[in-house]
């Protein structure tokens, strides 16, 4: 879909010379002529970490997804290497005993997410790493910018941000990827990192994010759930709005975003083919923690088939324009297409 120009359709000619099914009645022909294609480059797998030795630790709203020590961590960054998977996603669930009103830890060169990303850099180099920026694994009070009274600030926020994002570039990740949704934080990034040497730094925003109640396993996992006061509406996006993501992903690539990107995934796929369309940049969506929760309880149900319907989520993306996806399936998937 989005790799040619738009295309001029000559109508067919009716029925019988134009019959459907001629191009779907082998396999042999059924795959000539299909037009995408999932191939393990187009995954990220997005991972959570945790403190201690040797911990692997379930989410239980996440079945089949767990948090992993450090030690672990590297571990299963060698596992998604080996079968070639480009990029991580990490996610830490900070001790609560570290949680702030203005969620210092985030500027702590020895935070969880740093000592991840030395270790697995140090181990696995041949795997790239993307930092979340936003300060929800590090508030008290769960929200992912800096409460001025009761509303988050957007300028005290930036300044945490950017703190933020220089701490993670320092610690040697790739991909610095703003969640956060505050305005004009891709373009306050972007020019410290230029100014303190990390021209090469890609950012990934999150550029459409919706306040979505999909994120709820996501929330469990890091902690951030049952700390988080009230919702995030005034700076996610309302699922209501289409034409307002487009100004949002204009913003973020006039900022300095190399990538965009939409989330949550499958109920947004719409979203995805506009941007792709529009603007022509790397696009990539996010199927967060309630779609990949939906499938496995489903699945343990028996009401749907787990394998199928993840790989057939993912030709969607493909179809509906995505780059890349980050998905909690992304192991499986690249197991499944190794055979
Ligand atoms: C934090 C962040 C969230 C997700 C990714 N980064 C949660 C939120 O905004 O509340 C959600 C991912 C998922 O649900 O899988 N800013």
């Amino acid at each position: 879909m989005s790799k040619s120009a738009p295309k001029k359709m000559s109508p067919a000619p009716a029925f019988p010379s134009t019959r459907m099914r001629r191009n779907r009645q082998n396999s042999w022909i059924r795959n000539m002529v299909q037009e995408n294609h999932i191939t393990v480059s187009d995954l990220i797998w997005p991972m959570f970490v945790i403190e201690g030795k040797n911990q692997h630790v379930p989410v239980k709203t996440m079945p089949g997804v767990k948090r992993y020590s450090i030690d672990r961590a590297v571990i299963m960054a060698r596992k998604a290497a080996d079968l070639g998977i480009p990029a991580i996603a990490l996610f830490p669930n900070t001790p609560q005993d570290k949680r702030s009103e203005s969620g210092e830890e985030a500027f702590n060169p020895d935070n969880l997410v740093c000592r991840t990303v030395r270790a697995i850099k140090s181990e696995v180099p041949d795997i790239g790493l993307i930092c979340d920026v936003a300060l929800d694994p590090y508030t008290s009070h769960g929200h992912d910018g800096i409460l001025v009274g009761d509303r988050i600030d957007n300028g005290t926020t930036l300044k945490a941000l950017v703190k933020q994002s220089l701490n993670q570039a320092a610690a040697g990740c790739d991909i610095l990827a703003p969640s956060d949704m505050m305005d004009g934080r891709i373009g306050a990034i972007r020019k410290k990192l230029e100014k303190k040497g990390f021209s090469d730094m890609i950012l990934m925003a999150y550029s459409a994010k919706y306040a979505s109640a999909f994120y709820g396993p996501f929330r469990d996992a890091v902690g951030a759930g049952e700390n988080l006061k009230g919702g995030k509406e005034t700076y996610q996006m309302n699922p209501a709005n289409g034409d307002e993501a487009i100004r949002e992903v204009g913003l973020d690539i006039s900022e300095g975003a190399d990538i965009v990107m939409v989330k949550p995934g499958m109920p947004y796929l719409d979203i995805v083919t506009r941007v792709k369309q529009e603007f022509s940049v790397p696009t990539f969506a996010y199927q967060v923690s309630g779609e990949y929760a939906m499938f496995q309880a489903a699945a343990k149900e028996g009401m749907l088939d787990l394998d199928k319907t993840m790989m057939e989520s993912m030709i969607c993306f493909k179809r509906a324009g995505a780059d890349a996806v980050l998905t909690y399936f992304a192991l499986d998937i690249a197991k499944k297409l190794k055979g």
